[in-house]
Parts: structure tokens; C-alpha cells; sequence
């Protein structure tokens, strides 16, 4: 395999790491997109790739998409990912998440890692027993905790930004909000919108999940995912799997806006152009669901809910300033989150901002026993 034709493929990653550990058997790679910012911030999945190659690419995709969020995000940090690759269903184990663990502390502080798919905050707790460079962890070992009290909070910064663009005010009071997926973040972005006084649809192929909201908050209509995709909505929030929306699905959306926490929910880049074509306002994935990266983040910090609260607030500003300079350049919401985010990295590459900021390569995060 030629890693540096991929690289190159995914726009120029600083730093490949491959990580093998006969005892174990972990088969890892992380991948750091860029440090301009300061150390790269990104998740650690745990997925069974069907080939390396597949691993290679994910990890270059995610942590390219890592950079452009924590830099919109407002954050000093760049962006990179790992993956593991193995059934974590089977394969995870102590043992071999320590030695995933000693990788990440043999970057010394240019790659911090935190939960993505297939870990969660105990595998964190047990990362940090070798690294010091590791955020998601619980409350109990100085982490964070469940990153999607913030990421739910800021999907609903994201849905006042675009009503204020769409309708002139940021009420959501009345509005009907369709929520796909009423998971982790789904179910506490129900309960956010409830607060507002919005009308809320939803979705979910767990039956359970279902039955947990519809307890919660008996008020709520459930659909089914394909019903509540095209049924008459002002705001239409994917909060499942990525790509979610396809071309097939755009002439049939019956919303005025799109916000959700679900990454990478363009099924294809063409989607975004279809979308603005129909004058459905798209705001970016990335933009709206950083709240759980912004939560983690301030671990590095010694955690304090407030603070992390308050920066998610600015999800609101980010996303108005998108929507505005889409407008103004006349290119997608998607287009403009990806040149705003751009400018920033390239600016701080230019000034060696990290440096000149204080990023210390060797920040630690506060360790645990
Ligand atoms: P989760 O796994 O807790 O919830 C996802 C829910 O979607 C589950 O209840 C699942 O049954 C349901 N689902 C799966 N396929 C579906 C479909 N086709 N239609 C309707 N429902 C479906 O995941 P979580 O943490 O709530 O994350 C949701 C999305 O937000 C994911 O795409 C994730 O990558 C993204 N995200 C999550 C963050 C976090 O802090 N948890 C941070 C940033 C992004």
C-alpha cells in the first residue's frame, strides 16, 4: 500500500502512525491531520474494517474532519483520529487498550485522543492509565463525561442560528422539529426542544429507544425513520448514522432547515448543492454537533462544565457567520464552514500561531491511577 499517495489523497496529513503489538495483537493507526492549531484532538474508533486500506481511509477522512471542526469550534487544537482495528465486540480487551494506550503516549502530546465508535469512557479511563495525552473519561477519573449533554445543546445553538436566518427570530417555540435517532444525543436534544415549546417528531429503529422518549415525554408523534424523513417539518434533525441524506431523499424533504448531530450526513458533497437549490438551509454537521468535542476539550484544562457550556454557546455565532458568508459568496453552508475553517488553519500555520499562543507540545492532560 502507498501510504503517502493516500495522504496526499486526503489533502496532506502531518503524521501516519502505524501501531502493532504482538502480545496483544493491536492493530492500530493514528492519523494526524494537522498541528497548527496546537496537538491534534480526535476520537479513537474501534471498528472491524474488512481491509487496512479501509482502516487507512477512515482514519484520514476523520481526522481531515477533526482539523475543521475544532478550528470552527474555536478551539486551539488541530485535528487527528485513530482507529483500531478489530471487533471490539470481541477483541477489546485491558491489555490492548493499554498498549493502544502507550502508542498514544509515545506521540508525547501531538495527538490527544477521546471516545468515538467502539470505545466509550471506561476504555478511556483505561488509556489514561498509560497516556496522559487522553480526554473522554468519566467524572470519576477527572474526565468529562458523556460527551452529548453538549453536543445536543449545541445541535440547539445551531437550530436558533438557522431560524434566525430562515424565519428572523431564534424561537423554536411552535416549530415543528423532526428527530432522527433518539440515542445518546437524540433524547436530550427531545428534551431541549420540549423546553422551547417545540413540536417534536420522532424516529428510531431501536423500539426501545422509542419507548424511553415516549415516557420521557409523552407529548412527542412517532413516525417511522422513512415517514418522519419527508413529513412536513420546519427543521429536520438527523441525529443516527451518517449520510443520511441522498440525493433520492432531497426532492421529497418537506422541512425548511436542516440541523442535527449526526456526522457526515451528506450522502454525497453534490447533496449540499441540491439542498440550496431547493432553499432548504443546510447547517453543517460539523459545525453544530462540535458541543461533545468542545466538552472534551476542556479536560486538558481540569474539566469545569460551565466554561465548556459557554463555548458551546458560541455554536450559535459560528453557524450565523456560516450562513451569513454562504450568502454573501454565494457557495453552500458546507462550502462556507469548509473555507472558514481552512482560513483559520492556514492562518495559524502561517503566524506558527500554536507557538505563539502557548501550545506547549508537551500540554497533559490530568492523569489518573
Ligand atoms: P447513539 O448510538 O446513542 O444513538 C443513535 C440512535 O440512532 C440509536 O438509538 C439508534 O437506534 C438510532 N438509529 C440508528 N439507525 C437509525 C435510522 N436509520 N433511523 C432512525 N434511528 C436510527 O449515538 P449518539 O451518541 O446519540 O450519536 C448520534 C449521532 O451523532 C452519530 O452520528 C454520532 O456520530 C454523532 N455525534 C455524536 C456525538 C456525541 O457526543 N455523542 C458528538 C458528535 C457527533
Amino acid at each position: 500500500m502507498r501510504v503517502f499517495a493516500a495522504t496526499g489523497k486526503h489533502e496532506g496529513h502531518e503524521q501516519v502512525v502505524f501501531c502493532y503489538d504482538k502480545p496483544t495483537g493491536l492493530r492500530a493507526i493514528i492519523a494526524i491531520y494537522s498541528t497548527a492549531l496546537g496537538p491534534a484532538l480526535g476520537g479513537t474508533r474501534f471498528h472491524p474494517y474488512a481491509t487496512e486500506a479501509q482502516a487507512l481511509h477512515d482514519v484520514l477522512d476523520l481526522s481531515r474532519g477533526m482539523a475543521y471542526k475544532n478550528a470552527l469550534a474555536g478551539l486551539n487544537l488541530g485535528g487527528g483520529k485513530a482507529v483500531i482495528w478489530g471487533d471490539p465486540a470481541t477483541t477489546k480487551t485491558e491489555q490492548l487498550l493499554r498498549a493502544y494506550g502507550r502508542f498514544v503516549e509515545s506521540l508525547s502530546g501531538r495527538y490527544i485522543t477521546a471516545c468515538d465508535v467502539g470505545t466509550c469512557v471506561e476504555d478511556m479511563d483505561i488509556v489514561a492509565r498509560e497516556s496522559s495525552y487522553v480526554t473522554g473519561r468519566s467524572p470519576s477519573h477527572g474526565g468529562a463525561g458523556d460527551s452529548s449533554v453538549l453536543t445536543a445543546f449545541g445541535v440547539l445553538q445551531g437550530m436558533r442560528a438557522a431560524a434566525t436566518h430562515q424565519w428572523g427570530n431564534a424561537q423554536l417555540s411552535g416549530r415543528t422539529i423532526g428527530v432522527a435517532g433518539v440515542g445518546k444525543v437524540g433524547k436530550r436534544l427531545v428534551k431541549l426542544l420540549s423546553e422551547e415549546g417545540a413540536k417534536i417528531l420522532i424516529a428510531d429503529t431501536n423500539p426501545q429507544a422509542i419507548i424511553n422518549i415516549a415516557q420521557q415525554e409523552p407529548s412527542v408523534t412517532i413516525m417511522s425513520p422513512d415517514a418522519l424523513a419527508e413529513a412536513p417539518m420546519d427543521i429536520y434533525a438527523p441525529c443516527a448514522m451518517g449520510r443520511a441524506l441522498t440525493k433520492e431523499l432531497v426532492p421529497r424533504l418537506q422541512c425548511a432547515v436542516i440541523c442535527g448531530a449526526a456526522n457526515n450526513q451528506l450522502a454525497h458533497p453534490v447533496v449540499a448543492e441540491l439542498l440550496a437549490d431547493r432553499a432548504i438551509l443546510y447547517a453543517p454537521d460539523y459545525v453544530v454537533n462540535a458541543g461533545g468535542v468542545i466538552q472534551v476539550a476542556d479536560e486538558i484544562y481540569g474539566f469545569v462544565f460551565e466554561r465548556a457550556r459557554q463555548r458551546a454557546a458560541g455554536i450559535f455565532e459560528t453557524t450565523q457567520k456560516i450562513f451569513a458568508a454562504a450568502a454573501s459568496g454565494r457557495v453552500t453552508p458546507s462550502a462556507a464552514a469548509d473555507q472558514l475553517a481552512e482560513a483559520r488553519i492556514a492562518t495559524a500555520e502561517q503566524l506558527n500561531l500554536a507557538a505563539s499562543a502557548g501550545w506547549d507540545a508537551h500540554v497533559t492532560v490530568h492523569r489518573t491511577v
